[in-house]
């Protein structure tokens, strides 16, 4: 049977993370969890309840009030995040939960709470995670950890897009400030902030079609899977001719 990995994919807001995670997950048979979905359904949650981030008690009933959970969407092939059992992937990616989610996800209670449900998750591996935190905190054993960088520029056209289709009223500018806002904060909180893994590989996807970095990262996986399968063979061996010694 084919050894299982976990791939961890980091990196700065809106570099096709989830895009790769996604096409990845796809072509290993994977299971794809975004990471990012739990920070912002705890965002909503906390936005429709009125809660009070720098007091630790509200945070702390919020959050046992919270049930996340992911179901499998048979049409785009993705795991759809639900908040109470309510289908949210759509809300979750208002700007309104946008411009909150980083200070939301900077708060030590509410990184325990998500951390502990992507351990779990991950217990079987055959997953890929994307997050900011994956290769570092969550999975600091995962077999490939990648590092997403692209300019700010493209990075602003590419969510530009996205949220047009949705909203026609966002500006250029608004998306831009949203962008800085978010790296800045989640790069610099105290816990967990956004960093390279020593051990990560970078993309810098900036001048990559999709293909290009699909291509890239498939090789990277499935080298890491044969040497798994190689480590595996390898320490199965030595415990026969262990066996045989004695
Ligand atoms: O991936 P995203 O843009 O949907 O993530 C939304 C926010 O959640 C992001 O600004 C920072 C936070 N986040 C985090 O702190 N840790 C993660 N593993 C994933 C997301």
């Amino acid at each position: 049977m084919q050894q299982k990995i976990i791939i961890a994919i980091d990196g700065y807001s809106s570099c096709g993370k989830s895009t790769l995670a996604k096409q990845l997950a796809n072509e290993l048979h994977y299971l794809y969890v975004d990471s990012g979905s739990m920070y912002r359904a705890i965002t909503l949650y906390f936005l429709r309840n009125s809660v009070n981030i720098i007091d630790k008690k509200q945070v702390k009933k919020a959050l046992n009030n919270i049930h996340l959970s992911f179901e499998n969407n048979g049409e785009t092939g993705k795991s759809d995040i639900y908040l109470n059992d309510e289908y949210v992937e759509l809300l979750i990616r208002e700007m309104i939960v946008s411009e909150k989610v980083s200070e939301v996800a900077a708060l030590q209670e509410v990184r325990e709470f998500a951390v502990a449900q992507q351990k779990k998750i991950g217990e079987k591996k055959g997953i890929v995670m994307d997050g900011r935190d994956i290769g570092t905190t969550v999975f600091p054993h995962a077999e490939l950890k990648i590092f997403m960088k692209a300019d700010i520029s493209v990075r602003v056209q590419r969510r530009f897009k996205e949220l047009y289709a949705i909203n026609p009223t966002i500006s250029i500018d608004e998306v831009k400030q949203n962008l800085e806002m978010r790296d800045y904060i989640d790069s610099n909180r105290a816990i967990s902030p956004l960093k390279q893994a020593d051990d990560a590989i970078v993309l810098d996807n900036t001048n990559l079609t999709m293909a290009q970095q699909l291509k890239l990262a498939l090789k990277w996986a499935e080298e890491k899977i044969l040497a798994m399968g190689i480590m595996n063979d390898r320490v199965i061996k030595q415990k026969k001719s262990n066996k045989e010694e004695v």
